[in-house]
């Protein structure tokens, strides 16, 4: 089940038993990645998204964890920091959002129930890089002491670690910006840090190479991610997961980019992503054994995914109308399927 922010946390951004009986029912899947979790306040861009900063949010994931596992399911938390992509309101002292660069993103974040504009950043000052990625290992702490089975970085979609990886929001000159080495490093320090925390078999990472999602743009996406999965193969984490185009758009977003190639460079677990059907998923396990597929819209809809793609059941239509906070509605309320004599 792929990472899916639904804005339900409750008061200082912590999970609800809503939450855990929500990830409970979802439980047959392989592996739940759970949505982009703030790994401090300066890392939230949407509100009512949950964080793993503090003691309450720590305690509160524990009822998510612990419903997974006692119906037999396996939960890793998504590490988030939003980078630039947020709003004032949402920043501690209502200050700015903080990027690479103070190049604002073209990009909207969900604020009061609305979709509103991306604040204009500040750039991070070279001292202050540290102290992030100490946040993303007390984060990975406190989800190890929550009672996840491992983490994933968030390095998609735009968001703070893919902006400094692209030049279009990175126009730095310090060790963190011009080459792709150096605009790598950040990611390098945030997984080594996470690996060290919670060891190589409990860290995957979450990389969109040719998704223009909130506004990254690149000129030269192959040599970057040729580069970071190199890098990634050094590093070893236990799965990379990767959106295979545009996020939750076409999958030929940049046809001239062979993912397929670019995942021969790792020789780990690799997570396909974005638009899968039934029918693409057996296409591509069939021929790379290691590989795994992450669902997301249809998880949604379809609590019981797994046992409607065994049997060919029908899926149920996802309401784009609560996917983003509210109550039970559109969230613990789609019915599995009715359970068959022999089941
Ligand atoms: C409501 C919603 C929330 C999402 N939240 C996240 C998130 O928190 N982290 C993330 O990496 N991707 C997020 N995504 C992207 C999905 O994980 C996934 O990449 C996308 O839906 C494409 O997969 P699919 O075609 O199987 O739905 C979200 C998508 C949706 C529809």
């Amino acid at each position: 089940m792929a990472p899916l922010t639904r804005s339900r946390a409750g008061a200082g951004f912590v999970p609800t038993p809503l939450m855990a009986e929500y990830y409970a029912q979802r439980a047959s899947a392989g592996l739940i990645i759970a949505e982009a979790s703030q790994i401090s306040q300066q890392g939230q861009g949407y509100q009512d998204t949950p964080g793993i900063y503090s003691q309450e949010q720590t305690d509160g994931w524990r009822l998510v964890t612990d419903a997974v596992h006692a119906v037999g399911g396996h939960i890793f938390l998504q590490l988030w920091h939003v980078g630039r992509v947020s709003h004032s309101s949402l920043q501690p002292d209502g200050g700015q959002p903080v990027g690479p660069s103070a190049i604002q993103a073209d990009a909207l974040t969900f604020v009061d129930g609305a979709f509103v504009t991306a604040s204009q950043p500040r750039a991070l000052a070279l001292d202050e890089i540290s102290g992030i990625v100490q946040a993303y290992r007390q984060a990975t702490r406190n989800a190890l002491e929550a009672g996840f089975d491992g983490v994933e970085i968030h390095a998609a979609n735009g968001y703070l670690i893919d902006q400094f990886l692209r030049d279009g929001s990175n126009h730095r000159n310090d060790r963190y910006g011009g080459s792709i080495e150096n605009r790598s490093r950040f990611l390098r320090e945030v997984m080594a840090a996470v690996i060290e925390e919670a060891g190589v078999g409990r860290v995957g990472v979450r990389l969109s190479p040719v998704s223009p999602a909130n506004g990254v743009s690149n000129a030269d996406n192959w040599a970057l991610f040729e580069s970071v999965f190199d890098q990634l193969e050094q590093l070893a984490p236990v799965y990379v997961h990767v959106i295979e185009g545009a996020t939750m758009s076409s999958r030929d977003h940049d046809p001239e980019f062979d993912f397929q190639r670019l995942r021969a460079r790792f020789s780990g677990t690799y997570i396909a992503n974005n638009g899968y059907t039934s029918e693409l998923a057996h296409a591509l396990t069939a021929k790379d054994p290691n590989a795994l597929v992450a669902f997301g819209r249809s998880f949604i809809a379809n609590p019981d995914l797994v046992r409607r793609l065994k049997l060919n059941a029908p899926l149920q239509r996802l309401d784009k109308q609560t996917l983003y906070g509210g109550g039970a509605a559109g969230y613990t309320d789609y019915p599995a399927l009715a359970m068959q004599p022999g089941d």
